[in-house]
């Protein structure tokens, strides 16, 4: 049991939009949020038309809603530059024949052009697949094979990692770029822009299409595409106004790369969704760099990573001296445990409490959380939203009462609910298998007043720096290199990282162990899947640890690892 528990900090003086919401806790209807939005009436909705035009309908197009910088650029748009910028890009596809429900990715580094591909995309009902930029080949052309995409958007620095001769159905590459190079199916975006008219007609569809692809790591077999749809945008709006707090004027910095899911909706869905004004910072993480961007904008409402706060932690106080933060009015995590120590940091530093939020790529949105106007627990998730049930529960279904560690489990639906993962349903299924629930993976427990204490991944998914990265992705590529007759790949606990990814190898006949053919492997990782996805640690084994069905005992390797028990050992081979 967590013996901080008894620790709490109150609501540190913040207005919260909870408001009326947490006045009707008990009889919250779904209803009333979508009732915000005139589509309620006619059924017939598209989310990149609430995210930007309706703002510019309402009469406040002149407001800004993204500022841009990064090492060579520095912009602004106003809502109506980027409906326009949008318009322009949704004519740009229509030209091509793309059509409502054709998977359409994006593979680019995050600039102003990225995010008008995205809502263009959207405004005529297609299907954003977003990746990464620092994806390679191998984790490219899965992703588009299993996802049938017919166009991708990028940059002439990309374009090599997409090998369109293994992807019949890749119709068009749509290219960001000064010099484009012809050749068939290359669209020059800039010249094709500027070529277009900024008025087009918004597909209208129904809140059950197609949105949006995200491909994530499960523990076993390919990354899988999670399927979300254009609903998803009332839970986008709710959380956006009762957990960012988004209100008037507020300048919103969310720091994921739309590669990720938070990179969407809380990069893209929730802030343009409440109006507010969106900073997109290109480039690296440098504290002096993201110090710089709260300040030079005034930045009010901060969506950031555990990874990320402890890396400004162990930057130090200077940095932090040398700029005014006071603009600074509420701060949020996701992606991993926040540390109760870096929470009582953030208070020390910044003057603020830093938000905890839980949820996943499956979920489309935040679920359990620390909003504005909830005492915190350091080291506790929150509770969850009015809106949502969360539980504690057995193998078998039976919840949990306090304190019982188990399956973290949500009561289905909830709006923007993954409607299935792409190519797999039984995949899918497996998510739903007790009736009524959606099992998350992850451990946890709830205490007495509800709030509820993450524990630990039930499967051997590893999150490294807030990316989840599937073992077997990582083994598969492994085994591809001439020297690994078989690899086993674990998550090993980091000060910083959460968790690194740390290789268990045995060698093919004739191959000897050294540090050069370490650094050889872990290169040929980062060269053909991605520098997220390469161990940082390997350990060469005589033999490694299967059961009889031969699948390799992760829980063994980790088990060594840190010199625990190794458990049952009853399926082992030998
Ligand atoms: C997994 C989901 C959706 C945001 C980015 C990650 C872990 C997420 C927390 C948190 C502890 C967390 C869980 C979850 N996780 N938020 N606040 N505390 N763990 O999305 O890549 O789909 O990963 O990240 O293990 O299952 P994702």
């Amino acid at each position: 049991m967590n013996q901080l528990q008894g620790e709490v900090i109150s609501a540190v003086a913040t207005s919260s939009n909870l408001g009326d919401y947490e006045t009707t806790y008990e009889g919250f209807n779904w209803k009333d949020v979508e009732k915000e939005f005139s589509w309620y009436e006619t059924g017939k909705l598209n989310l990149a038309y609430e995210a930007i035009d309706r703002h510019v309908d309402a009469g406040r197009g002149g407001r800004t809603a993204l500022l841009y910088s990064d090492a060579t650029r520095d912009e602004a748009f106003t809502f109506e530059e980027l409906q326009h910028l949008s318009n322009k890009f949704a004519n740009v596809l229509r030209d091509t024949g793309i059509q409502k429900g054709d998977r359409v990715f994006v593979f680019m580094p995050r600039t102003p052009e990225l995010y008008v591909s995205i809502l263009g995309t959207i405004k005529v009902g297609a299907v954003v697949g977003p990746l990464f930029e620092a994806f390679m080949e191998t984790a490219v052309k899965d992703r588009l094979e299993d996802s049938g995409a017919v166009a991708i958007v990028t940059t002439p620095s990309l374009l090599s990692r997409i090998k369109r001769n293994e992807l019949p159905e890749l119709q068009h590459i749509i290219v960001v770029g000064d010099e484009v190079e012809p050749g068939e199916g290359i669209i020059d975006f800039k010249s094709a822009m500027a070529g277009a008219s900024s008025e087009a007609e918004i597909e209208w569809v129904d809140r059950e299409d197609g949105l949006i692809i995200h491909y994530t790591s499960g523990s076993t077999g390919k990354p899988k595409g999670v399927y979300h749809v254009h609903n998803a945008m009332i839970q986008h709006y709710y959380t956006g106004k009762v957990v960012l707090d988004l209100q008037e004027g507020d300048v919103y910095w969310c720091t994921a790369d739309p590669g990720w899911v938070t990179g969407t909706s809380y990069g893209i869905f929730a802030p343009w969704l409440n109006g507010a004004t969106n900073v997109i910072r290109g480039g690296r993480f440098s504290p002096a760099d993201w110090y710089e961007t709260i300040q030079k904008y005034g930045v009010t409402v901060w969506y950031s990573a555990p990874t990320a706060f402890r890396m400004l932690m162990g930057a130090g106080e200077d940095v932090i001296s040398k700029y005014n933060l006071s603009s600074l009015r509420h701060v949020l995590s996701v992606g991993e445990p926040l540390n109760p120590e870096v929470v009582r940091w953030g208070l020390k530093v910044y003057g603020k409490r830093i938000h905890d939020t839980w949820w996943m790529t499956e979920t489309g949105g935040q679920l359990i959380c620390n909003y504005p106007s909830l005492p915190m627990k350091p080291g506790s998730m929150g509770r969850p939203l009015p809106g949502i049930e969360a539980a504690i529960i057995d193998d078998m279904g039976n919840v949990l009462p306090p304190y019982r560690m188990g399956n973290l489990a949500i009561k289905t639906p909830w709006p923007s609910m993954m409607r299935k993962i792409w190519n797999n349903p039984a995949k899918y299924e497996e998510y739903f298998r007790i009736q009524g629930w959606y099992i998350s993976g992850d451990s946890a427990y709830m205490d007495e007043d509800g709030y509820f204490w993450f524990q630990g991944r039930i499967d051997d998914v590893i999150n490294s720096s807030g990316e989840r990265i599937g073992p077997f992705e990582v083994e598969s590529k492994l085994v591809e290199h001439p020297a690994v007759a078989e690899a086993g790949v674990i998550g090993k606990p980091d000060p910083t990282r959460g968790e690194i990814i740390k290789a268990f190898i045995s060698l093919r006949e004739g191959f000897e162990p050294s540090e050069e053919l370490k650094a050889d492997i872990s290169k040929f990782v980062k060269v053909g899947l991605s520098a997220h996805a390469a161990p940082r640690e390997i350990e060469f084994k005589d033999k490694l640890p299967k059961t009889r069905s031969g699948k390799i005992m992760r829980r063994v390797l980790k088990a060594w690892e840190l010199q625990l028990p190794v458990g049952d050992l009853s399926t082992i081979e030998d």
